[in-house]
This record gives C-alpha cells, sequence and structure tokens, in this order.
C-alpha cells in the first residue's frame, strides 16, 4: 500500500520507496532470520546519548564547538582489533588537542566507527577478465575477494557486523572511562613517528602549552577541573543498508518517538540522498540527529527539499550538512548552497567533507587524493563561509592510526609510486596518521 499521507511514517515505510544500493540476498529466509535475531538484540547507544549529541549539535551550531568526524571510508572486520582501534582514537585525539589549542574552540568528537560496514557502489556487478560478480557493498554485506563465494550477499554478516560494532564501542567506552583521553596525559596517545615526524616539534609544543593551561586552570580553581579528564566519542556510519537500519530502530520508556539505536549519528550518502528515496523516507522519522552528503549534482530545490523533509519543524541540531564538493567546484556551489539554506531560515550545522570531491585514479590503478586538493577545498571552505556569513562548523574526514599509504602528499611528500608500499583500503583512500595530524595543524591556521 503505497504512503498517501506525507506525514506518516513507519519504520519500514521507507520499503514503499525506491531504495537503491540495496544488495540482492539470494536467500529471503535467511535474511528476515538475521534481521529478526538483529531486532531482538540490545542496541549499541542510547536515546540518552542521541539526544545528548542533538543538543550539542546545536551548540557547535552556535559556535560553541568544532565538530570532528572521522574515521575510515569502509571498517573492516578484519580490523576489529584492540591496536587499529586504539590509533584511530589516538589520532582523533591528538587532532582535536591541536584543534582546542588552535582554534580556542571546544572540539565535538564524532568517530566514523562501530558500524561503518556498509557502503554505496556505482556499478551493481563488477567483473574481471570475463567473469561478473557483485560488487563489494562492505564487510556488512560480503568480502573484497573476487569469488563467487566471498561476493555471495551473506545476512549472517548483520549479525557479524552488529557484535563488531559493540565490540569497538565497548573497547572506546572503556579506554575513555579508564582515563586514556585524559588531557593530563596527551603522552597515552603517543603514535611511534612523533618523535621522528617533521611535525613533532609543533605538535609537542601545543601539547606542552595545553599542559600548562590545564594546570594553571587547576590551580586557580584549587581541583581538578573534571571537563579535562574525560571527553565524549560519539558514532557515526553511513544509514545506507536500510534492513539493518530498520532492525535497530526502536522505541524506549520515557522518550517520544523512533531511534536508530545502532548509532548516534547516521548520515545520508550522495548517491542515496534523492528526495523520494527510501533513505531520506527512513531518515525523516528518526529522532537521531542526522547528516546529508551534499555534492555538486544538487540543485537548491533538492537541498532545500532535503531541510524540509528531514528536519520540517527546524529543530537545532538536527541537520547536519556535509558539503563534499571538491576543490575545484567548491567556489561554484557553496555560495548559493548557504544563501539558500539561510533565505529559508534553517538551522542547520554545516561541515566540509573535503575527501569525497578530491578522489582520482593514478596510472597504476589505485584511487588517491593529493593532500593538496584536500588543504584547498578546506582552505575555501573556511573562507567561503566567512565570506559569505557564515561558519564552517567542522570536517569531515577519512583517516586511519596506521601508516598507511593511501593520499598522496603530506609532509613526507608520498608519491604515486609510494602508493604501493601501505594500501590497505577496501574503498576510499584514507590520510595516514601524520597527514591527519597536518591537516588538524594547518585546519587551525585556516580558523
Ligand atoms: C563516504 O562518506 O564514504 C561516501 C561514500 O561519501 P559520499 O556519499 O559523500 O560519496
Ligand atoms: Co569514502
Amino acid at each position: 500500500m503505497p504512503v498517501t499521507d506525507p506525514r506518516r511514517w513507519t519504520p519500514d515505510s521507507w520499503q514503499m520507496r525506491p531504495a537503491t544500493q540495496q544488495p540482492q540476498y539470494p536467500d529471503d529466509s535467511a535474511l528476515q532470520t538475521a534481521l529478526a535475531d538483529l531486532a531482538r538484540l540490545p542496541p549499541l547507544v542510547t536515546s540518552w546519548e542521541v539526544n545528548q549529541l542533538k543538543a550539542q549539535l546545536a551548540r557547535a551550531q552556535a559556535g560553541e564547538f568544532f565538530v570532528l568526524q572521522g574515521g575510515d571510508c569502509a571498517e573492516s572486520f578484519a580490523d576489529c582489533q584492540a591496536p587499529i582501534i586504539a590509533n584511530r582514537l589516538k589520532v582523533l585525539l591528538q587532532m582535536s588537542l591541536v584543534l582546542v589549542h588552535g582554534l580556542r574552540t571546544r572540539v565535538l568528537r564524532i568517530g566514523r566507527f562501530a558500524g561503518q560496514y556498509a557502503k554505496p557502489r556505482s556499478a551493481d556487478l563488477e567483473t574481471r577478465d570475463g567473469v561478473t560478480l557483485p560488487s563489494y557493498r562492505g564487510d556488512l554485506v560480503n568480502a573484497p575477494a573476487f569469488t563467487p563465494e566471498a561476493r555471495a550477499p551473506d545476512p549472517r554478516r548483520l549479525l557479524e557486523g552488529h557484535a563488531r560494532s559493540a565490540m569497538t564501542l565497548n573497547f572506546v567506552r572503556g579506554l575513555i572511562d579508564g582515563g586514556f583521553a585524559d588531557l593530563h596525559h596527551p603522552e597515552y596517545w603517543d603514535l611511534d613517528w612523533v618523535r621522528h615526524s617533521p611535525l613533532a616539534a609543533d605538535y609537542q609544543r601545543r601539547v606542552d602549552n595545553l599542559g600548562d593551561s590545564v594546570r594553571f586552570m587547576e590551580t586557580l580553581a584549587g581541583r581538578p577541573v573534571g571537563d579535562f579528564s574525560r571527553v565524549e566519542f560519539f558514532t557515526s556510519h553511513e544509514a545506507l543498508l536500510l534492513w539493518a537500519e530498520q532492525a535497530q530502530t526502536r522505541t524506549v520508556p520515557r522518550a517520544e518517538g523512533w531511534f536508530n539505536l545502532s548509532t548516534h549519528f547516521p548520515w545520508i550518502g550522495m548517491r542515496t540522498a534523492d528526495l523520494a528515496g527510501a533513505h531520506v523516507e527512513y531518515c525523516r522519522g528518526i529522532e537521531n540527529p542526522l547528516g546529508v552528503k551534499v555534492g555538486a549534482a544538487m540543485d537548491n530545490d533538492w537541498l532545500l527539499g532535503l531541510c524540509e523533509t528531514l528536519n520540517p519543524r527546524r529543530i537545532p541540531g538536527r541537520l547536519t550538512l556535509i558539503h563534499r564538493l571538491g576543490a575545484a567546484q567548491i567556489g561554484d556551489h557553496l555560495p548559493r548552497m548557504i544563501e539558500t539554506v539561510r533565505e529559508a531560515g534553517h538551522p542547520v550545522l554545516w561541515l566540509c567533507d573535503p575527501m569525497h570531491g578530491n578522489t582520482r585514479s593514478t596510472g597504476n590503478g589505485y584511487k588517491t587524493r593529493p593532500f593538496d586538493a584536500i588543504l584547498d577545498e578546506l582552505t575555501q571552505a573556511f573562507d567561503l563561509h566567512r565570506g559569505c556569513g557564515s561558519r564552517l562548523g567542522g570536517v569531515h574526514l577519512e583517516l586511519t592510526g596506521e601508516d598507511v599509504t593511501e593520499c598522496t602528499g603530506g609532509a613526507r611528500n608520498l608519491t604515486e609510486t609510494d602508493l604501493s608500499r601501505a594500501y590497505t583500503s577496501t574503498v576510499d583512500p584514507r590520510l595516514n596518521y601524520e597527514q591527519a595530524l597536518e591537516l588538524a595543524l594547518k585546519i587551525v591556521e585556516m580558523g
């Protein structure tokens, strides 16, 4: 039955709309069994946390926080390991320390982790040497190896993804509650390179400076200042695989509405932002704060339609627009977007994703992103917002705490021939830890 009343929403009303980017499961009863299991498992996050993030995003919109959202393009099940999770947390903490110190503002940290397991792809099928198989859609759906077994969508992966997200989040929460993120102890976050990187001195100076300020404030206050010993981390992932999202959409006692309790902050990707599509339908009905990726192909009517549909009551903190326009196009599109949203009086938080508009392929078959293009887009983003009387409220990045070689450039000037040394991303190229920290150091010059 079509949804004729535009206000009517249920967790499954998306099923009446065209749902792109969904896998074709070969066995529907296996899918239904997995979804029923998933729907019974405890949630990963709580409605309190979700509402708290929404309130903090509203404050970020008002200029009280700068948002750092970052992590893998695609998390993999195999990378659900203590050192990899801890290193990713370390680089995000180091970046946020630099941002707090350099921008003189509080930082709101949102990881692209604990559930970033499903990926949109430009084609449903992939052909190699005359053999055609389903595309790899992220570990939540299938496996990257090019064999019929690996590429067959397997619904048991939905449960595995939930388990690995829970393990990731459990470890992150444990580290943070145990004092890992304590600003008094930035040495906990040292990654090996800090000692021999060209950026080490700048970073160390900021650490020392901030440490002095914290000690000074605590001397004045005569007691430890609580906020410095505990930071918060929120989780986010692209709300792509709607069967899984629906199975984790719940009501809770003493709060109104439906919550997606698989993550604090789901976002709608560029390929699934169709106003009449299933993803927008699903997202409009949940209470979570929402992100939407905004690309150059999005005209003003479409953009406004998204604002109206996803935030009809114009609640501050509800909607974050993440523009990913590319260094070459941001100047042509961002001003009209800022103007359109402002004229309509929509409260939004603006983030810049300088990764997805700057992807290119090398001659030797790698997807890469030049560090300079990323930097260029971010610099323009800050300037354009300022020029339009708006404010860039944060960044959305693909990064890792490992020493990968996926993006070219940066302080060590990685070249295309370096890429084969340590290219491990299954989808998009990420900043390595050094490039990520360098970017944070540059952001404070722009902000
Ligand atoms: C992503 O964030 O990994 C992604 C696919 O982005 P976009 O939807 O902006 O292309
Ligand atoms: Co990506």
